[in-house]
């Protein structure tokens, strides 16, 4: 028998003649069960709670409260255990109504000896094929992996969890996550496992279409409508049409263009560029970012209306290093996707090294993880790879302070120096802007233009 365990289990009998649940416990014993009896409901909750049979045998009808009240009452304490009905003839229709309420099956009085045994091994094996069921559903339930993403960390199940939550709808999404994460491995697995996986999904980066042609990119073109526009043109968004359309790096969309977009989102209509005939495209839409949205927002780079519109289910994925436990699972996964590649043995990896992966800090994620194993498969045909094959940042003792990890070289260092340095760096990187460049640095606007003048930095706005 599937699942049957080494030991029957223990079955309470409850009938209110006694020598009915003698005759039923006597033979019940001789097949190898346990039997526990009761002459009443109370006594048989009680039984119960001492006892905690596996299988509960008992009469309908029986003074002071019915086999229903029973199954009622046993059911409350353990949702698991199996109830076997007992009727007189006649009561057939009560039975049917307890079974809805949970009872796994009825025996009919009076019964032949065989057709007890049979009814209550028949409870026992239903009950062990659910607890199967049960374990195979936990199973499945702890993942290591959805579709091509990898991970079993406590992270990654919540993300799972999340995801399969749009799979069945097409709500909007949008993923957050530093870069290397799987922002767009995430939208991928939603549009090819979810309701939407007949249409196509559309990618749109907004960060490497220049500004200018970014929204005939999304929307198309009329032919003429600009110089060089010299055929009708369909946009992305025509295309993602009953499919999704991934708004990848939506942050650096353009102010002007993210009013519009919302427009277009919320009606689901649009104009080419040049054109008047409006055009409806139902797409889903997955947006992703790498970018600190609520901080474009106060900079004035983000619509907070658009935002809001995006922000209906976010995703945010964690950084690798803050789910060290699947970096051995993602260096084996990528062990053997190289290998396949490479159509070669996947190689090893020695304890140290992936004790040096652990530490590391992973500032490119899943994705520089990806790079260093293929690097290093590339570099040794060694069907182990050690600490030597690591690359040298990961070698490097990982840097004392948790800050932007500076050392103070031997000879020491001027720390004027070190901020205007660092202040030219702050404003390179935002472009002159002092606002952001200050905070940045973590310091006031006005501390900033203090320093910016005390040490005569030219060319910041
Ligand atoms: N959980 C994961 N399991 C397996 N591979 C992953 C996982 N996350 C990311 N990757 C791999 O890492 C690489 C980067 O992933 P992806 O392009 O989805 O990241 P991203 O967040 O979009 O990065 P960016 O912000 O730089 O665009 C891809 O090659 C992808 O296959
Ligand atoms: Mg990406």
């Amino acid at each position: 028998m599937p699942g049957k365990p080494e030991a029957l289990p223990s079955v309470l009998i409850v009938d209110d003649e006694e020598s009915q649940r003698n005759i039923i416990a006597d033979i019940l014993r001789r097949e190898g069960y346990q039997t526990f009896r009761a002459g009443s409901v109370e006594e048989g909750v009680r039984s119960f709670r001492e006892n905690g049979p596996e299988i509960v045998l008992t009469d309908l009808k029986m003074p002071g409260g019915s086999g229903i009240d029973l199954l009622v009452q046993v059911k409350k304490l353990d949702q698991e255990v199996e109830v076997i009905l007992m009727t007189a003839y006649g009561t057939i229709q009560t039975a049917v109504e307890a079974m809805k309420k949970g009872a796994c099956d009825y025996l009919q009085k009076p019964f032949e000896k065989d057709e007890l045994k049979i009814v209550v091994a028949k409870a026992w094996e239903g009950k062990c094929l659910k607890s199967e069921t049960r374990d195979l559903k936990r199973q499945l339930q702890e993942r290591f992996r959805f579709q091509n993403l990898i991970g079993s960390s406590p992270a990654m199940q919540e993300i799972y969890h999340v995801m399969e939550r749009v799979l069945s709808n097409s709500i909007t999404v949008l993923i957050r996550g530093a870069s290397g994460t799987g922002k767009e491995l995430v939208a991928r697995a939603i549009h090819f496992n979810g309701i939407r996986k007949e249409g196509s999904f559309v990618a749109v980066n907004c960060a490497a279409i220049p500004a200018e042609l970014i929204e005939s990119e999304l929307f198309g073109h009329e032919k003429g409508a600009f110089t060089g526009a010299t055929r009708m043109k369909i946009g992305k968004f025509e295309e993602a049409n009953g499919g999704t359309l991934f708004l990848d790096e939506i942050g650096c969309m353009r102010v002007d263009l993210q009013v519009k977009f919302l427009r277009v989102i919320q009606e689901m209509e649009f104009t080419r560029v040049g054109g008047s005939e409006m055009i409806r495209s139902d797409a889903r839409i997955v947006a992703a970012t790498s970018e600190d949205l609520e901080k474009s927002i106060s900079d004035g780079r983000f619509r907070e209306d658009l935002f809001f519109r995006l922000n209906v289910l976010p995703i945010q994925l964690p950084l690798l290093r803050d789910r060290k436990e699947d970096i051995p699972l993602l260096a084996r996964h990528f062990l053997e996707r190289f290998g396949k590649q490479f159509e070669r043995e996947p190689p090893g990896l020695s304890g140290d090294a992936i004790d040096l992966m652990a530490e590391y800090r992973w500032p490119g994620n899943v994705r520089e993880l990806q790079n260093t194993i293929q690097r290093m498969m590339v570099l040794s045909d060694s069907s182990t790879l050690g600490v030597d094959d690591l690359p040298g940042n990961l070698r490097e003792p990982p840097p004392a302070s948790d800050g932007a990890g500076l050392q103070l070289p031997e000879s020491g260092v001027s720390l004027e120096s070190l901020e205007e340095d660092f202040i030219r760096q702050a404003l390179l990187r935002t472009g002159g802007k002092l606002d952001p460049a200050a905070r940045l640095l973590g310091i006031s606007y006005k501390t900033l233009q203090y320093r910016i003048r005390k040490y005569g930095i030219q060319g910041s706005s």
